[in-house]
């Protein structure tokens, strides 16, 4: 059993194989928090002291105990209100204009299976893999009512968090703030690992020390964004790569989040998850709910490493959905940086030809096929086939590329509008802009207010127009602006952003019900929307524009933390790269895209004839290792920011095959050697190098590692296979 209440002491317990949650209804009924970390036995509220805390102050119906404050208290669902000056995780506004809620407990209901949220996306498993505790609780003066949801995959090392708050009063209420995750810690130094970047240089690695004060990371653009990756670790002082006590705690949501980690006065330690608090101000009407979207928890005492697998598996098998979550993707050849605008109909043909001839399986019209859409300042929303720049029907192109036995995508910006399009002309009220103000310009473009399901809808039904003439396999979902102006026609303004992502989230899932066998890709100016919530619709996502091979080791790294390698669009680009002009060698470029979905994002035609020759080789020897990449455990070899090198490696379930790849950043004179220790192996196994022959032992690659060889140049690039003897 998965899910435990004591009734004698009232104690929750969550159970997975190797991780224990615990927390407890005290005589007040508080719901307070006791532990979460390494599978333990028995009952954890000894852990709970109880001192008089100077200015610390004390619920009423505590009487005169002055050692009882919800102050120093670990929390389950900390609400603004009840004498708890950290950071809340809930903040109610009441009809007077008061801030203030006191949730006490109601009641529990544990059931099979995992709970689903609603319009949202959420973990999912089968009915027998997991188990849902639900716990009610209840403000008595204002009628607020908080579910909080629990779901335990026990397998899977993985709990899962979410919120629903209903308004059960007569008078309209306003969730100010709302959180999914509090995590709460009497005790421990631990340091905050965050995920920040810039559009082309997403998910930097950083540790930060955490100190007394309050530390936090967010978006205010209206997508998860380039800038903070809305997942996080939060990790005892001396947790390494490879072991070492680390929570990972991710969002599954694309829109504006909030994270806090906070060392109080006592220093203990909160950590906080949830809905942005800036530009929200949901209004809740008798009898409505506001569900808050799901956070994923895992623990490990094993590191870094670890963690990743566990988050990586679960976003595989429990968020990525539809016929391709679990099929070999199709290598693809973009004709972004083949062509960018510049292209016809036979621009794509002659893709088709090439992308047939080096073994490529799908070719991809990028953006400017539609409307009127030269360049990037005009078209948006016009969702109708240039068929003069084209030469001829979309139908036909298809068929002329499918002749070539080459599939066919397609890329979309369903959320935005030209401010020079016929759809802005025709609808300007339909767009997020503030009455009498002049709206911010991002690329040029407005976002289009998919709150509203006229909107969407008008924007579904020409999509679809666009999809059902010929046999489209495949669609890249862009989204190329962050969003500003605030402002509904529909709807109060606090609610636009929470509202705008439940209808993009809509539109995709009627999208992929209507399109099963689509396969849709995300994207984001590359990586400004890389999150679990967009891989429940959207099996993969191009990781970022810099397709740059030294770069991308860096960017691909910071992914790795949480995102599967089946998630990571990634692809060879033409020399030198178009984000920082550096020329890299194609076998590294190969490499490098052959920790991701791979494919090309170049112009064959520009290849030499040798190029193409290397080309069909990583085509054939990406074919051959793709299983593995996509299912197989990952392991960090190094870290790029630091090392020499760049590495890192797939094993597969059964520990039998390994693909390793290490790509050489730093070259000097009278160079040093690194030594690559590999990881995950059966250390009485005897591997064979494929290349080579040479046998090694497991514990020998592990323990002793391999020397990567010193060699003239930049970037070299090394990719061994490993099969068990
Ligand atoms: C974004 C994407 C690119 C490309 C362009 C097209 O920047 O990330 O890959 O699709 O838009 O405009």
């Amino acid at each position: 059993m998965a899910v435990i209440y004591q009734r004698e002491n009232h104690i929750f317990t969550l159970q997975t194989e190797h991780t224990t949650y615990q927390m407890k209804v005290d005589d007040f009924g508080f719901l307070l928090h006791l532990y979460y970390g390494g599978r333990i036995s028995g009952n954890t509220d000894y852990l709970l002291t109880y001192h008089d805390r100077g200015f610390s102050g004390n619920p009423f119906d505590v009487g005169q105990d002055r050692t009882y404050s919800m102050d120093a208290l670990p929390r389950e669902y900390p609400e603004l209100g009840t004498g708890d000056y950290r950071n809340a995780a809930l903040v109610i506004r009441n009809a007077d204009g008061s801030e203030s809620c006191d949730l006490r407990y109601v009641g529990y209901e544990i059931r099979k299976g995992k709970y689903a949220l609603p319009g949202l996306p959420a973990v999912f498993a089968p009915e027998e893999e997991a188990e849902t505790l639900e716990i009610l609780l209840e403000d008595p003066v204002s009628k607020v009512e908080v579910t909080l949801l629990y779901g335990v995959l026990e397998k899977e090392d993985i709990i899962t968090r979410s919120a629903r708050i209903r308004n059960r009063g007569k008078q309209e209420i306003v969730v100010e703030k709302a959180a999914s995750t509090c995590l709460d810690f009497v005790t421990g130094e631990y340091d905050l690992l965050t995920f920040y970047g810039r559009h082309a240089m997403e998910r930097n690695l950083q540790r930060t020390r955490l100190e007394h004060g309050c530390f936090s990371i967010g978006s205010r653009r209206g997508t998860s964004s380039h800038q903070y990756n809305p997942a996080v670790i939060l990790a005892e002082r001396n947790a390494t790569e490879d072991s070492g006590s680390c929570y990972g705690c991710a969002f599954v949501y694309s829109g504006n989040f909030l994270c806090q980690a906070e060392k109080d006065q006592f220093g203990q330690t909160r950590l906080l998850m949830g809905l942005q608090e800036d530009l929200f101000h949901y209004p809740l009407q008798a009898g409505e709910t506001l569900i808050v979207p799901e956070t994923i928890l895992g623990y490990t005492d094993q590191g870094l490493g670890n963690l990743s697998n566990l988050f990586q598996r679960c976003i595989r098998n429990h968020i990525c959905r539809g016929k391709y979550a679990h099929q070999a993707r199709p290598v693809l050849l973009n004709s972004w940086e083949a062509a960018y605008f510049d292209f016809d109909g036979e621009t794509i043909v002659r893709l088709a030809e090439d992308a047939a001839h080096l073994g490529i399986d799908m070719v991809v019209m990028d953006d400017g096929w539609f409307g009127k859409r030269e360049d990037d300042n005009s078209g948006l929303g016009d969702w109708q086939v240039n068929e003069k720049k084209l030469g001829c029907t979309l139908g036909e192109l298809i068929e002329r590329v499918n002749a070539q036995g080459v599939k066919f995508g397609i890329w979309i910006e369903p959320e935005m509008v030209s401010e020079d399009s016929e759809l802005n002309r025709t609808h300007p009220d339909w767009v997020i802009r503030i009455p009498g103000r002049k709206p911010v310009r991002g690329r040029n473009q407005l976002v289009l207010d998919f709150s509203r399901e006229d909107v969407r809808g008008y924007i579904f039904d020409r999509i679809c127009a666009v999809l059902d003439q010929g046999n489209i396999e495949y669609v890249k979902w862009d989204m190329n602006r962050s969003i500003a102006d605030i402002f509904s026609t529909e709807r109060p303004q606090g609610k636009v952003l929470y509202d705008y992502m439940l209808g993009v989230y809509d539109f995709l899932e009627k999208l992929t019900a209507r399109y099963p066998d689509i396969l849709i890709e995300g994207c984001s100016g590359g990586g400004g929307r890389f999150d679990v919530g967009m891989l429940y619709y959207t099996p993969q996502i191009w990781c970022s524009d810099n397709t740059d091979a030294a770069d991308r080791v860096r960017i691909q790294y910071g992914t790795s933390f949480f995102y599967p390698a089946s998630a990571v669009g990634a692809h060879v680009s033409a020399v030198p790269n178009h984000q920082t002009g550096r020329r890299i060698s194609l076998n590294t470029r190969g490499v490098v895209a052959m920790a991701g979905t791979f494919g090309y994002e170049l112009d064959p035609g520009k290849l030499t004839w040798e190029e193409k020759e290397t080309v069909k080789e990583q085509v054939g020897q990406y074919k051959k290792v793709a299983d593995l990449i996509r299912t197989g455990d990952y392991y960090r070899l190094s870290d790029p920011f630091r090392d020499d090198c760049g590495g890192w490696m797939f094993v597969s379930e059964d520990g039998a095959r390994a693909l390793v790849s290490v790509v050489m950043l730093e070259n000097h004179g009278n160079m040093t050697v690194s030594y690559v220790k590999l990881k995950g192996l059966k250390p009485d196994t005897l591997y064979r190098e494929t290349v080579s022959g040479k046998c090694y032992y497991g514990s020998a690659l592990m323990k002793a590692g391999i020397p990567v060889p010193v060699e003239m140049g930049e970037y070299r690039a090394y990719q061994w296979e490993f099969a068990a003897c």
